[in-house]
């Protein structure tokens, strides 16, 4: 008898994460380019640490608002009439630690153990398991691929509704797969959660780097006042601020006191000083995220084109996200590979089986560096997929 027999059957199964268990192996070796993990190699910038270090400065170290500052608020509320032309008020976002902790907590607002939630796979893993540990059932439908290409298959996404569903995850533009709904996917599947009366959990944290030009399709465009949409979202990845753990979730307002309450039982709130830096972030960043978004699509180019030249590896540029997801002849085990080509090239990519059904034989690359490594990272990769 373990002392573990006696912990939650659900804690026990949550599954070790299949993207750190390579960079666990490989973690600090020298010269490694390590495009395994969501994020850029900047720091997050200075304008925005000063108005975090200012707030701590001025003693903004007490307990603070459950929903978020209000400055914090109106900010986003600012941010989405800019990139989104939304008109929403300030009740309608809600700040919360980490775009992981939008997630969580609105699979605490929507499902009850034993519910449903359909989600389109591969998928980034935490969604699943964020589920599960919840007791939700995690329910993927594959998205299809073709001549390097995903597309969605509503017929499939319709068929994988049961009496116990309560809603779709749709993660648009898509970890891993650069997969992004059109603006006629969003209706579809708007169409199909009005008609069975489901939620949606929007994760639009990639909209902004979509390589068409100007950001990518949202639900915002498409949704009237009273369907049922949670968005979830993150400072993590427009900001580099990663490591900071702030997100965001737009709700309708009514689910204002229910989602303080769940702050007000995990976290309690996000610190103060923080949430400061978050507003430097969107008041003063639109020019930063420009240039990470200009990053993003030149060394998506450079290492896209290097890949696809080798003629061995089935994959198209991703439409938007920050990923390459690529499926390399030959490959039949993308853990080992993975560890076989950090061994080999110094390169980390993150093995697709970590991102579940349909990705096992994929591998994922994040390509927002620069540019000049991230064209180092291409030609070593390269030169391994060209000599096996
Ligand atoms: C699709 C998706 N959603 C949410 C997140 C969560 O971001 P964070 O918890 O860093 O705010 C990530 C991070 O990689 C992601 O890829």
């Amino acid at each position: 008898m373990s002392i573990l027999d006696s912990l939650s059957p659900r804690a026990l199964a949550a599954p070790e994460s299949g993207i750190v268990e390579v960079v666990n192996y490989a973690r600090g070796r020298e010269g490694l380019l390590p495009l395994w993990v969501g994020e850029g190699d900047l720091p997050t910038p200075d304008f925005i640490n000063r108005a975090a270090m200012a707030s701590l400065n001025a003693g903004e170290t007490f307990y603070t608002w459950q929903r978020g500052i209000p400055e914090l608020r109106q900010a986003l509320a600012d941010y989405y009439g800019r990139h989104f032309g939304t008109s929403l008020p300030m009740e309608n976002f809600y700040v919360v630690g980490s775009g992981m902790q939008a997630i969580q907590l609105s699979v605490q607002a929507i499902t009850s153990p034993g519910d449903e939630m359909v989600y389109l796979s591969p998928a980034w893993p935490n969604i699943a398991a964020a589920l599960e540990i919840a007791g939700a059932r995690s329910v993927p439908v594959p998205l299809q691929f073709e001549h390097g290409k995903w597309s969605l298959d509503l017929e499939r996404l319709e068929a994988a509704i049961t009496p116990k569903t309560k809603g779709f995850f749709i993660n648009t533009p898509s970890n891993p797969t650069g997969w992004t709904a059109t603006h006629q996917d969003l209706r579809d599947i708007l169409a199909l959660a009005r008609k069975h009366d489901l939620w949606i959990m929007a994760d639009e944290i990639y909209a902004l780097y979509y390589y068409a030009g100007g950001r990518a399709p949202s639900f915002l465009d498409v949704k009237e006042a009273d369907d049922k949409i949670i968005f979830v979202n993150s400072f993590s990845k427009n900001w580099s601020m990663t490591g900071w753990r702030v997100g965001w979730i737009v709700a309708p307002a009514e689910l204002g006191q229910v989602i303080e309450n769940l702050v007000q039982y995990s976290t309690s709130g996000v610190a103060q000083f923080m949430q400061r830096g978050a507003v430097a972030a969107l008041n003063e960043g639109d020019d930063f995220v420009r240039a990470n978004i200009a990053k993003a699509t030149r060394s998506r180019d450079i290492l896209c084109d290097a890949l696809i030249a080798t003629n061995r590896v089935q994959t198209l540029k991703p439409d938007g996200a920050l990923y390459s997801f690529l499926r390399i002849d030959g490959v039949t085990d993308s853990r080992k590979a993975a560890i076989d080509i950090v061994d080999k090239t110094g390169v980390g990519l993150a093995p697709g089986t970590a991102f579940g059904l349909g990705g096992e034989l994929f591998m994922r690359a994040c390509f927002l560096r620069d540019p000049v490594q991230v064209a180092d990272a291409a030609e070593r990769l390269s030169r391994y997929i060209l000599g096996l």
